[in-house]
């Protein structure tokens, strides 16, 4: 089975609002490797539909190079990059059952009939959607509805899946169950898909690397987990994790002390050890469940209480910095209380205040 890897090369991208050029996409390069889920995670507005839609041969880059393979393909129209692309309001067909719907492309192409039959019930059977056949798109779930656009994208045995936010039309429980399923069902085929999506829960669970879109570049690349850790700016920082990483600006006065707003902050020695450079202004960035309520000598005032069920969200202030935690215990914490931070955590990350970059070796 042959797989597929994409390359972005330099891709520019700007539109015309009023006679004026609006860029959109401004030097975006990406190594999308071939059998892998990558997830483009980005804020609505920020380009992810035109970038798809560069890939797929919708939109003309205004520069730069799409290969596919190792195979520049700007001048290959859609049909010719052998991909499929699921938008995010999935039109599926309302007057052709199912199974004309997944037959279409087929079709389309004139394959014979006894071979599109084989094809549409393979790639139904796959997706659950063989019993479904002879209904049409009104009789079917959003869910349902979904897999019939994810079959009839794949019954060409396309090795490239674009997806631009194909589940945000779910509502949320739909949503996770349906999530679960394309991730399997990407590790079943080893198909490649680039996803984009502005939900970054959506992109953790799903990618194997997720790529965040930022101001027309891509700002990082990795795998979920280790821009979770250690995020390679603020700006991803401040993006990533719901609620994001606390963001403290201070000094590094000694090795190991940190100080902000009168207060300090003990630094772990294998933190420390990885600390590049002199950190004389820096900002600190600890999560809101590396925090630890109770003990500490950091003290604060909650100022907002958000239960979140099975912990809560805290909001302290300590002097003039908003300090958020995830407190995992049940029991009520009330607003105004004093209560005191440990803030010394070994998943601390350091950024240079003048770059906004990590200085975590
Ligand atoms: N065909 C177009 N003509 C003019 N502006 C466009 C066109 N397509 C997209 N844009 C603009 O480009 C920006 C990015 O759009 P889009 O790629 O749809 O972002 P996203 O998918 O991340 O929400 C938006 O400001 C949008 O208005
Ligand atoms: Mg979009």
């Amino acid at each position: 089975m042959y797989m597929v890897r994409v390359t972005l090369r330099d891709i520019y991208k700007s539109f015309k609002h009023k006679k004026q050029a609006v860029s959109v996409l401004s030097g975006v390069n990406l190594e999308i490797n071939e059998g892998q889920f990558t997830v483009i995670l980005a804020p609505s507005g920020e380009g992810k539909t035109t970038l798809l839609r560069v890939i797929a041969g919708l939109e003309r880059p205004d520069k730069g190079d799409v290969l596919i393979d190792g195979k520049n393909v700007n001048d290959y129209p859609p049909k010719d990059r052998n991909l499929a692309m699921v938008f995010q309001n999935y039109a599926v067909y309302p007057f052709l059952t199912v199974y004309g719907n997944i037959a279409f492309p087929l079709k389309v192409m004139h394959v014979a009939k006894d071979e599109i039959d084989r094809r549409v019930k393979t790639v139904a059977k796959m997706l659950q959607v063989d019993g479904l056949l002879d209904r049409k798109p009104t009789q079917l779930s959003g869910g349902q509805r979904q897999r019939v656009a994810i079959a009839r994208a794949l019954v060409k045995g396309t090795k490239l899946l674009l997806m631009d936010e194909p589940l945000s039309n779910l509502d949320a429980q739909l949503r996770t169950l349906a999530r679960a399923e394309l991730k399997q069902l990407q590790k079943k085929l080893g198909i490649t898909v680039v996803y984009v999506t502005h939900d970054q829960s959506e992109a953790m669970v799903l990618a194997d690397r997720v790529a965040i879109l930022h101001a027309g570049k891509i700002e990082e690349v990795d795998d979920p987990l280790s821009i979770y850790r250690q995020p390679l700016n603020t700006w991803v920082a401040g993006f990533i994790g719901n609620p994001p990483m606390n963001l403290i600006e201070g000094k590094l006065v000694k090795k190991r002390t940190f100080a902000f707003n009168k207060s300090k902050i003990k630094i772990p020695t294998t933190v420390a050890k990885r600390i590049l450079g002199n950190m004389e202004t820096a900002i600190v960035g600890i999560r809101p469940e590396d925090i630890k309520l109770g003990s500490g000598d950091i003290k604060g005032t909650v100022t907002l209480v958000e239960p979140l069920g099975s912990q809560t969200l805290l909001h302290v202030a300590v002097g003039d910095t908003q300090i958020k935690v995830i407190a995992f215990h049940t029991h009520m914490i009330e607003l105004n209380r004093k209560v005191s931070l440990d803030l010394s955590s070994n998943s601390m990350v350091f950024f240079d205040k003048r770059t906004g970059k990590t200085v975590m070796g």
